[in-house]
């Protein structure tokens, strides 16, 4: 029991997997325009990753206990929604923001990445929550390194989230991942350095927070699956899924067109 390393021969799926995942969000990028519904978002991508790359959308059917079989191939969460967005006839408008989350199943192993996307021309705080948030995220993988902490991860997150004057999501977190979708361990988005879990080289897990820009409260809607901020605040979230490596980290789920990594973490 407990955390499995992965073998070099997962590794190198998961490196395809996750590799695979970053070129979804790379394809889709052309598509998020104003009057483009997340319905068709979402076909766009299920006909790419089973059509081109071969993969299964993980999202699909997906029914963890508790919950209902998820409805679609991907989450597309617009604006104050958090998390778990189901594609819908909604069309995106100017000024909404938009989180796409892929996640493939390629030769049983999964890779998982999500991206902000913007709708034409942003509110100034739209366009900082996404920027934070996205900071946010590469502070936490920059923490990442055998005989670190978890606790180290989550607490970089939320020190740059607060500092900011936004509030990270308690209820949601990152997650190991492999041959399943949602694995141990749990990787918060807060806490404090040099508690938690000790990473080990070959562990691999999502990191992914969702930063508010008000309240971190959330509330759960009607169809089982998408969660909003209680106080209707914007809602920002990015995802890699990471290896932990002899000497530090390394990302699965980049690919050509991925935002590189700001220049102020390092
Ligand atoms: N991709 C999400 C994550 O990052 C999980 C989505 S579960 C779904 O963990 F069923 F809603 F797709
Ligand atoms: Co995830
Ligand atoms: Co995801």
């Amino acid at each position: 029991m407990g955390i499995q390393l992965k073998t070099p021969a997962e590794i190198d799926k998961m490196r395809l997997a996750g590799r695979l995942a970053g070129e979804v969000l790379d394809y889709i990028d052309a598509f998020v325009k104003p009057g483009v519904t997340t319905a068709e978002l979402d076909r766009l991508c299920h006909d790419y990753m089973v059509d081109v790359q071969g993969c299964i959308p993980a999202p699909l059917n997906y029914a963890p206990p508790g919950y209902p079989p998820y409805p679609k191939s991907i989450c597309t969460s617009i604006n104050q929604q958090v998390c778990h967005g189901v594609p819908s006839e909604r069309a995106l408008k100017k000024g909404d923001i938009v989180n796409l989350d892929i996640t493939t199943i390629k030769d049983g192993y999964h890779g998982d990445s999500s991206r902000m996307y913007q709708v034409g021309d942003c509110s100034i705080l739209a366009k900082r929550l996404c920027a934070v948030s996205f900071e946010c995220m590469w502070l936490g993988i920059a923490r990442v390194r055998p005989g670190g902490h978890l606790g180290d991860v989550g607490e970089a997150i939320q020190r740059h989230a607060e500092k900011n004057g936004f509030s990270v999501v308690r209820e949601f977190c990152g997650h190991g991942i492999g041959l399943k979708f949602h694995d141990e361990p749990q990787v918060l988005h807060y806490g404090k350095a040099g508690t938690g879990v000790e990473l080990l080289a070959g562990m691999t897990f999502t990191i992914e927070p969702m930063i508010n820009a008000g309240k971190a409260a959330i509330s759960e809607m009607q169809d089982g699956w998408t969660i909003v901020t209680k106080d209707h605040s914007l809602s920002a979230q990015w995802e890699h899924t990471v290896l932990v490596t002899d000497s530090g980290y390394e990302v699965l789920t980049l690919s050509a067109a991925s935002p590189p990594r700001p220049a102020s973490v390092r």
